[in-house]
């Protein structure tokens, strides 16, 4: 991390946590101000209290997350959002009832009341209603929102396990196991304004669905993209979600021969750090060299993409290659892609 983006870690936890803890247990802890990792049906969130301001900080902490990084606050009704915003847009209305519980989170202008850490002086707050029985019980009977980002280390592999948590943060971080994500990449991130729309981080929920669903409501709309020099969702930084090993994407036929002799090449000539995220470069000879291999159909894929990465730094391996093929290249496919060019040191 680079310093000056590094918020002052605060003193080490000492608790040990061996298995995931109970939701009462999660409960009491989000109630006295602690984090608590929560299963959401995109990635295991690290979860705090919206109201306050030490367990927000915990959450930086942490994850080690520069403090420009904003969150997004988890809600389990409609009635938790009015206080949140300032209105409640007619798209907006339109999209939570098709899509709410679910993938989708809207970036609206913020009401008074929401802590600016948690938008990072933003006029804007991002706000989703997590499709997971879990973690809308938890939000439930807290009567508070969670603020949550996914629950991994700064510019690292989103967790989509119990147990991804428990390693991430070394066993010092409690969290709530609601089995695997079914979604497994992060929600599709939308900012409104009035009847503008501008598609901030890909997900499951894919722009024609949107196109589609507020056609079908007779909702006037407009895609607009998001303008250069306003602060960027870290969704858009270039590395992000990086596996411990470093990934290589493919886009040619080389042989294995040759592709090692580049890659030896060109990781050498790469720098230690990109945007405040280190980047893994293998020490030495390259031996260990893992294919990350996914099914065809996106959903399946989207589920696996997290733990397969992590699997496969694991093995050996010194280096991780995705072979690209033109299926890619479809609009189902362009979440998994936004993912996997993030997370990889090098395109060939
Ligand atoms: O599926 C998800 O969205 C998961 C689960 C845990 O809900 N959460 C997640 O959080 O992916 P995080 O912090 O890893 O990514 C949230 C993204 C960040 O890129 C952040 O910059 C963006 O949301 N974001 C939050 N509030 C925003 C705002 N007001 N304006 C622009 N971007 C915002
Ligand atoms: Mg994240």
């Amino acid at each position: 991390m680079n310093s000056s983006h590094n918020p002052q870690k605060t003193q080490s936890i000492q608790k040990r946590y061996q298995e995931p803890i109970s939701l009462p247990a999660a409960l009491d802890l989000l109630r006295s101000g602690e984090v608590v990792g929560i299963p959401t049906e995109t990635v295991y969130g690290l979860a705090a209290r919206i109201d306050s301001e030490n367990a927000l900080k915990k959450i930086f902490h942490t994850k080690e997350r520069p403090f420009f990084d904003p969150l997004i606050v988890h809600v389990s009704s409609l009635e938790m959002v009015r206080p949140l915003i300032q209105s409640w847009p007619p798209i907006a209305e339109a999209l939570s009832q098709k899509f709410w519980p679910g993938p989708l989170t809207f970036v609206l202008p913020k009401s008074s009341k929401v802590n600016p850490i948690i938008t990072s002086g933003l006029e804007t707050v991002g706000i989703r209603m997590p499709n997971h029985p879990i973690s809308l019980e938890l939000i439930n009977s807290l009567g508070i929102p969670l603020a949550a980002p996914s629950a991994n280390k700064f510019g690292k592999t989103s967790p989509t396990q119990a147990q991804h948590v428990l390693k991430e943060f070394h066993h010092h971080v409690p969290v709530l196991d609601g089995g695997p994500c079914q979604i497994g990449i992060e929600s599709t991130i939308l900012e409104i304004r009035n009847h503008q729309i501008s598609l901030l981080r890909k997900g499951s929920i894919l722009k024609s669905d949107i196109k589609t669903t507020l056609q079908q409501a007779g909702i006037p709309f407009e895609f607009v993209e998001k303008q250069e020099n306003q602060i960027t969702a870290p969704g858009q930084v270039k590395h992000h979600y990086m596996p411990s090993v470093p990934l290589i994407l493919l886009d040619k036929n080389l042989s294995l021969e040759s592709l090692i002799k580049k890659i030896q090449a060109e990781l050498s000539q790469l720098p230690d750090q990109v945007e405040g995220v280190s980047i893994n470069k293998p020490k030495g000879n390259i031996q260990g060299v893992v294919e990350l291999q996914l099914p065809r159909m996106a959903t399946e894929s989207s589920r696996l993409l997290y733990s397969e990465l992590r699997n496969c730094a694991t093995k050996n391996a010194d280096i991780i290659f995705f072979k690209i093929e033109p299926y890619h290249f479809s609009e189902a496919w362009a979440p998994l892609m936004d993912r996997l060019t993030r997370a990889a040191s090098l395109r060939f």
